[in-house]
């Protein structure tokens, strides 16, 4: 019987000689006439381990890793296609600390089996939400994701139920669902990891949305910068369309529902979802006024579900378990899961899919084993460019949604990235400003003049300019740009600045008081 063994085919992976590894592993037994099977998984999420190379046993997967080509000849030496020992070896991946902790509902299958295939994705409870939701009425299963309590993943958090409702309700020849694939926040990898581990769970939760809300036609908006996702998921919706989950009488619904991938052409306002749409329409992407909500007048002045990967991806297994499975999971209003993204000066980088409510220390030292450099881990940007820095004094706060919005910070898509005690934090609020300018759409002034601005004054005060003076008018450009910006672009760049000046005022060469005058 042939050894089955797992290689990556995930970007991370790619990035670092997955294919290498592959073909030296195939090569070298081979030359030793040993009856392997090479599977090309997805990645199960530990970053710092990649190439993983696991070795399936009858004690379950054995975990190698980071494997180079060069390490294969020694592998087989080692007889690690029985699971033995070698210095790369971690035993049962399932055991691995980093993974045994772990909470995985919507990243349930990743890595475990081969993206494109199937008759895995079915094996492992694929299609079970799609079959479940076929059979009830549109209404029904609106009420299952409200009763869920499922909320946005893509950063603002708006429940998800109340959206998929104002579009069933609206009256339209046709309706979109759209999925935000832009994943533009830094240090953020889950819906990448998830379109090429698992692309058929995104595939099944878009047919169930369309089933929802009476949409047959759907979009995945996908950022250029994941070429792999992009080819991943086209062979996905084309195995997926030939086997009946797509397109006339979808999963034998009577409802017609078809998908197409679209790709972005590399801005980061293009994630917010009008910017998005504007795109997807094939102009320049630049944020449209609300009112109109999407949800009632959005792709083609149509009504639309914009939703993000994640979202989507949660609702095959709500459907499936149902909603008390999933609102079970979680704290306060925040339910379920998240996928949380570790990030930057950690030595254990990577995904951690856990129920809110766990906290940013448990994340940082329990999983992410503290920082890389070995220095204390100073300051913690959550959330994507618009997040706040968090220090250390808050990294107890549960992670939840009203617990981070408290503090005024926000846990948006669940990026973190940590910054030792090397960092300047002047230099980082400068550069969320010079980030708001180069990503500004340029619709409303208070964004596209005020970061302008915004980074000047920063300057003025890191050269030491007249700096009680210059730190007011910041706060006071900060109170407009809140107040006065057409999106959260501008609206929330203000959070990683003021929060930098709040929490770390003597890198900005000003006295602690000074900065609570700020
Ligand atoms: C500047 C900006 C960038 C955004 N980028 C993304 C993104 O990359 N992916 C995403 O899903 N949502 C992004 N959003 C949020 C979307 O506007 C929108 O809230 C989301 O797609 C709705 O889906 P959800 O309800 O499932 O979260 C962004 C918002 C803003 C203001
Ligand atoms: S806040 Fe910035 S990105 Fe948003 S609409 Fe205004 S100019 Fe455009």
């Amino acid at each position: 019987m042939s050894t089955k063994i797992f290689v990556p085919i995930d970007s991370t992976a790619l990035a670092l000689g997955a294919d290498k590894v592959a073909k030296a592993i195939a090569d070298e037994a081979a030359q030793r006439g040993a009856d392997v099977q090479i599977v090309r998984n997805g990645s199960r999420g530990m970053a710092w381990l990649e190439p993983l190379v696991e070795v399936e046993t009858e004690h379950g997967r054995i975990a190698y890793g980071p494997v180079r080509a060069k390490d294969v000849t020694e592998l087989f030496d080692h007889d690690f296609l029985q699971g033995k020992h070698h210095r790369l070896c971690h035993g049962l991946t399932e055991h691995i600390p980093f993974f045994a902790g772990q909470e995985r509902l919507t990243f349930a299958r990743v890595g475990l089996t081969d993206p494109l295939c199937l008759d895995d994705y079915a094996a492992r409870g694929g299609w079970e939400g799609l079959n479940r939701a076929a059979a009830l009425s549109a209404a029904d299963i609106v009420k299952q994701v409200t009763d869920s309590g499922l909320r946005g993943r893509g950063g603002a958090a708006f429940p998800t139920g109340i959206k998929w409702n104002t579009v069933l309700g609206a009256q339209a020849a046709q309706k979109y669902i759209v999925c935000n694939a832009d994943e533009g926040d830094s240090g953020t990898f889950s819906d990448r990891m998830l379109m090429e581990g698992d692309p058929y769970v995104l595939i099944e939760g878009m047919a169930i949305a369309g089933l929802a809300v009476g949409a047959t036609q759907g979009y995945i908006y996908l950022r250029s910068e994941y070429p792999h996702a992009f080819k991943t998921l086209k062979a996905a919706i084309g195995k997926a369309r030939a086997a009946g989950f797509l397109g006339r009488d979808a999963d034998h619904s009577g409802r017609n529902f078809e998908l197409e991938v679209r790709l972005g052409a590399g801005a980061y306002i293009c994630g917010e979802e009008t910017a998005l749409l504007e795109s997807l329409e094939g102009k320049r992407g630049v944020v449209r006024a609300k009112p109109p909500l999407p949800a009632l007048k959005g792709l083609f002045g149509q009504p639309t579900v914009v939703n993000n990967v994640m979202t989507l991806a949660s609702v095959p297994i709500i459907m499936a378990k149902g909603a008390a499975f999933y609102r079970d999971y979680g704290m306060g209003r925040s339910h379920g899961t998240l996928p949380f993204q570790l990030a930057g000066n950690l030595r254990h980088t990577g995904l951690v899919e856990k129920a809110f409510g766990l906290t940013l220390r448990e994340l940082l030292y329990d999983y992410g084993g503290g920082s890389a450099s070995g220095r204390p881990i100073r300051a913690v940007q959550v959330g994507g460019p618009l997040g706040a820095y968090v220090p250390e004094s808050q990294f107890d706060t549960p992670l939840d949604y009203e617990s981070f919005a408290a503090m005024g910070a926000m846990v948006g898509h669940g990026g973190i990235v940590a910054f030792d005690d090397m960092v300047d934090m002047a230099a980082q609020a400068r550069y969320a400003m010079e980030f708001c300018a180069a990503e500004s759409c340029g619709k409303c002034t208070p964004c596209r003049i005020g970061s302008t601005r915004g980074t000047e004054v920063i300057d003025r005060i890191i050269a030491g300019e007249e700096r009680p003076r210059n730190v007011a008018l910041l706060k006071s450009l900060c109170d407009t740009m809140t107040a006065g910006s057409l999106c959260a672009h501008g609206g929330m760049t203000p959070f990683p600045v003021l929060s930098a000046l709040r929490h770390f005022p003597g890198d900005f060469g000003i006295a602690d008081t000074d900065s609570q005058a700020a």
